[in-house]
């Protein structure tokens, strides 16, 4: 079967795509967030090791996992672990989790997307500018996702335009394809982001302490919040899987889109110096913008208390809530605001479109629809698929999906893969085939780590977060009475849907058989 596959334009395009990717409201909301509600100081150590034990070796493992794939015309998990371990005839079916798992993130990201979207235009309208309160604007952001009615927002409607407005734009890149639709963007949306980035990093620096007669809220307190060492909380096997978490969500391993997006490029291609540039890039942005602009400017005008508070109230509410009243303290704040709503727009769409890519790929590939068919299935089928995580947000919808898809299967699903590539395919093949076309050879020590070190702190990872707390979670001890019907219903949508997905698998491989192809 000789069907052309969609290619990347430059090697400059995928490295800015996988960037843009991975920089998105992760790093400018979720990050900030993690770090607040997770005690500042004692998130960051677990962070940092997860990145150079975990993040950076997953991410040249996708890469090279993803480029193999794409050789035999798979850009999804499900054909890609197939090839590493042909005799096993259900290795494909945990590959299903790299197709459910960006179709759950896509359900809320999307939602959450078109919030920034929202409110650039309220920033430039002056809606935002008048509000100098937390109470006010905390429930200006309930009115908009329709919690609370207030004055402005009866309900959902501007949030549901808008919503309307981020999904049609994020199907219309998707319809142009990888070259012509996600690299253009990629291609002018980042140095614009970057741009808007240094603007508001160069502001939030030179706050100094605001409120004379709180002098201990000043900025270098701000920065101390996040970077002070605190190893109080380094038993909580809850803050090491957040910590985790959080740097797959940001780097966007263990979920399946850099396989896809790696599955783009030519046998020969470098993976280990393209590899590590986006995960550098996003590291930027995550830990000197993203940790630069949020915390320090709550913490100057909230302190810390407030600041945790509101951080645990929703993991997207921090940037909504604190960094419009910090720019309304400023001269400008119609053009402030906009620059930090837009520019986490431009951040989020550069992703979203990247999450929507798997699902696309599998229907491409394994069903040999065309790009535009496919598109069509997975915007319908999407589009039905959000709708709880716009109307249920109040009762904690988008945080369960959250959980699931953007910390919990990513950690597994990094662990299926670094077992196959490591162990099944075998290291030393795995340590060739990352290094084929390679601009630089990796430190040895990553043999070792990649090894044993990745695999082994996941495996460790997962079972002292079960042991800790899997009764709690089954039996949904920290949800509200009121939302538990909500929450279990949610869960009971992804497990459907995940059997939907494995079923479509199947489908496809008795497909090929009939049809004599080598699947
Ligand atoms: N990395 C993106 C962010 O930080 C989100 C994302 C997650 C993108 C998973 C792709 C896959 O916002």
């Amino acid at each position: 079967m000789s069907k052309i596959r969609d290619s990347w334009g430059s090697k400059i395009g995928i490295i800015m795509a996988v960037a843009g990717s991975a920089i998105g409201l992760g790093n400018f909301l979720r990050f900030p967030a993690k770090v607040a509600a997770n005690g500042g100081g004692a998130f960051i150590i677990p962070y940092l090791i997860a990145l150079f034990l975990v993040g950076i070796p997953l991410m040249w493992v996708e890469w090279a996992l993803g480029r193999f794939g794409g050789g035999f015309g798979h850009g999804t998990a499900p054909g890609i672990f197939h090839n590493i371990w042909q005799k096993n005839r259900f290795i494909r079916y945990f590959g299903v989790i790299g197709i459910f798992g960006p179709l759950v993130i896509f359900i809320y990201y999307t939602f959450i997307e078109s919030w920034t979207l929202g409110y650039s235009a309220f920033a430039l309208f002056g809606k935002l500018a008048g509000i100098n309160d937390q109470t006010t604007m905390q429930n200006f952001l309930r009115g908009y996702q329709g919690i609370q009615n207030n004055e402005f927002f009866h309900g959902l409607g501007w949030a549901y335009l808008f919503f309307l407005i981020t999904f049609s734009l994020n199907i219309l890149v998707i319809y142009h394809g990888i070259k012509g639709g996600i690299e253009k963007l990629c291609r002018w949306a980042m140095p614009l982001f970057f741009l808007c980035a240094l603007m508001l990093m160069i502001r939030v620096l030179t706050l100094g302490t605001p409120d004379p007669s709180k002098p201990d809220w000043n900025i270098s307190n701000g920065f101390g919040f996040l970077w002070n060492p605190d190893f109080s909380a380094l038993l909580s096997a809850k803050v090491w899987l957040e910590a985790t978490g959080q740097i797959f969500f940001t780097l966007s391993v263990g979920i399946g889109v850099i396989l896809t997006y790696a599955s783009y490029l030519k046998k020969n291609d470098d993976v280990v110096l393209s590899g590590l540039s986006a995960a550098s890039t996003n590291e930027f942005a995550e830990v000197i913008l993203g940790g630069s602009i949020v915390i320090p400017a709550a913490f100057v005008f909230f302190g810390p208390i407030d600041t945790q508070a509101i951080a645990r109230s929703g993991t997207f509410n921090l940037g909504f809530v604190t960094m419009p009243l910090v720019l309304n303290k400023l001269p400008w704040p119609e053009i402030l605001a906009f620059a930090w709503f837009f520019l986490l727009f431009l951040a989020a769409i550069t992703s979203s479109v990247s999450i929507a890519q798997p699902a696309i790929a599998f229907l491409e590939d394994e069903f040999d629809i065309n790009r535009k068919k496919a598109v069509g299935i997975f915007a319908v089928t999407t589009f039905i698929l959000c709708q709880p995580a716009i109307f249920f947000l109040k009762n904690g919808v988008v945080d369960e999906l959250d959980f699931w898809g953007g910390t919990v299967f990513l950690v597994i699903f990094g662990l299926i893969e670094i077992l196959l590539f490591a162990w099944v395919f075998g290291m030393n093949n795995a340590w060739d085939e990352i290094h084929k076309g390679a601009n630089m050879r990796i430190p040895k020590i990553y043999k070792f780590i990649i090894k044993y070190i990745t695999p082994g702190f996941l495996i460790f990872i997962i079972g002292m977060w079960l042991w800790q707390e899997w009764i709690g979670i089954i039996m949904m001890k920290t949800v509200a009475d009121t939302d538990k019907p909500y929450i279990l219903a949610t869960r009971i949508g992804l497990i459907f849907l995940f059997i939907t997905i494995a079923f479509l698998v199947k489908i496809a491989w008795q497909r090929k058989q009939q049809q004599g192809v080598a699947p």
